[in-house]
């Protein structure tokens, strides 16, 4: 199947490790031109130089704090200088710290939201008119299976996560007649460092070996494993195709089975 991604330009944030590197990699090997944004210069060149050549489109990168005021009109400017107008937005980027949301602070609340919430929301205002203006475009955010159902412990994704799912089907509805689609893509626990590290702190809560906390992470999967970076950035690369042209306003999970609900 041809994904229709050859000669469009994407964004992809969170893209030096994990996801995001995953999702860039499965865009430039369909051909797409991908602008890669981390706050690392250093691992961005490396995953540059790595995903150079893999198709026939052209790599970018971009290094950027999300959290930083401006950041979100610096990325748009590094893609239309480097590649060209974003066609394709995958939102991304770092988790909160995982703690009991009672303890939760007000100045933490808000520095997750400018770093997690806010600068997505802006962002995704930036490229609609163009993408509106060329009657095509593609807009995907990384969320978690925790806004399906909820995950213990990590409160502040729980709930920075949803709004970030409110703002995307709200925005859906308001750009699905201009040829725009607005999704968001749910990982349940796939193998990247951030889950490496939210298990080391886990087996340090609970007092038990890393080892421990993967097995009964991996007895909570129907699929009995955590999934695989490349996995994930396939689907999201379909959802971000011209083959993914009816499926807006939509949380996709791609969890193994793991979340219980329908
Ligand atoms: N892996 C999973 O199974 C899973 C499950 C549920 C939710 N998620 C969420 O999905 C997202 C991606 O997951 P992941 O496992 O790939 O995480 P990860 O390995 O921690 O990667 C996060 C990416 O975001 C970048 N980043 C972090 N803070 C940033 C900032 N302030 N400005 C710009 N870039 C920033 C990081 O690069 P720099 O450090 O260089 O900036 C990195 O490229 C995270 O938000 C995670 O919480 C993941």
């Amino acid at each position: 199947m041809d994904l229709g991604l050859r000669q469009r330009t994407a964004v992809v944030l969170g893209a030096s490790r994990g996801l995001g590197r995953a999702i860039a990699a499965a865009l430039a090997a369909e051909g797409a031109n991908v602008l890669l944004c981390a706050r690392s210069e250093e691992a961005l060149a490396g995953v540059a130089a790595e995903l150079d050549g893999l198709g026939s489109g052209r790599i970018g990168h971009h290094a950027v704090d999300l959290s930083r005021p401006g950041a979100p009109a610096g990325i748009q400017a590094a893609a239309q200088e480097q590649l060209g107008p974003v066609d394709i937005l995958v939102n991304n980027g770092g988790g909160p710290p995982p703690g009991p949301i009672a303890e939760t602070e007000r100045a933490t609340w808000q520095e997750q939201f400018d770093s997690m919430a806010a600068p997505l929301f802006e962002l995704g205002g930036l490229v609609v008119p163009g993408m509106r203006e060329r009657g095509w475009g593609r807009i995907l955010t990384v969320v978690s299976s925790g806004v399906i159902q909820p995950i213990p412990n990590l409160g502040l994704s729980n709930a920075l996560r949803s709004s970030v799912v409110g703002w995307s089907k709200t925005l859906a509805g308001e750009v699905a007649g201009d040829g725009i689609t607005v999704n968001c893509i749910a990982p349940g626990r796939v193998a990247t460092d951030r889950t490496a590290e939210l298990d080391r702190k886990a087996a340090e809560r609970q007092g038990i070996s890393v080892a421990e906390v993967e097995r009964n992470s991996r007895a909570l999967i129907p699929a009995g494993r955590y999934g695989e970076p490349a996995e994930f950035g396939d689907t999201a690369a379909f959802l971000v195709s011209a083959r993914a042209s009816y499926i807006t306003g939509s949380v996709i999970r791609v969890d193994g089975g793991l979340i219980k609900s329908i």
